[in-house]
């Protein structure tokens, strides 16, 4: 009798990992697309001029930049056609273009607002995190459960 009653605790317990498995899973397959797509467009558009930590090249390092620019909205436009802005007289714009002894930007007018958003996306995913999601998802494939819940827990808890 208790023999089926702790078969069937087994069982709802490991019913409830395999759905929390799956959650996560799902959750790991949506952001990392984006970050993909975003780290390809950076790489074709940006990479030459800027770096995704605080280090400057020829422009700022772009860690943080949304916290720093006025809003998601000026992102866009400054991305877009940074001449422009300058142009404008937006104090930001002007501020940042002499702090950098006026180089041009380039012009990316062909990126849709949802491209720029994979780029931040990407940009707020720095690579460390992005490969341990990678990986998660490879022990996931290989059945390496625990090793998984590991490097989960190592994600959650101790980034
Ligand atoms: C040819 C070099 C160059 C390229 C390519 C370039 N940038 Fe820039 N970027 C700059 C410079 C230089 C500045 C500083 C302002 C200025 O001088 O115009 C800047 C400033 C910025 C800022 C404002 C940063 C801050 O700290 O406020 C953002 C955001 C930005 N760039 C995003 C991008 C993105 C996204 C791409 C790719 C789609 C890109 N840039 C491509 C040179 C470049």
């Amino acid at each position: 009798m208790s023999n089926t009653k702790a078969y069937r605790s087994t069982k709802s317990w490991l019913y409830s990992i395999l759905f929390l498995t799956f959650l996560t899973l799902n959750f790991n397959t949506v952001s990392a697309q984006d970050v993909e797509v975003g780290q390809k467009l950076f790489k074709q558009n940006c990479a030459t001029c800027h770096r995704i930590d605080d280090k400057k090249l020829t422009g700022p390092g772009l860690a943080g930049v949304e916290e720093r620019v006025p809003s998601k909205e000026w992102l866009y436009e400054w991305i877009k056609d940074s001449p422009g802005k300058i142009a404008s007289g937006d104090a930001y714009a002007n501020k940042i273009f002499n702090e950098y002894k006026k180089s041009a930007m380039s012009q990316f007018q062909f990126l849709s607002n949802e491209d720029i958003d994979n780029i931040l996306h990407y940009i707020n995913n720095p690579p460390p995190h992005h490969h341990l999601k990678m990986e998660m998802k490879l022990l996931v494939r290989r059945r390496k459960i625990t090793q998984y819940y590991g490097l989960l827990f190592y994600s959650l808890f101790l980034q």
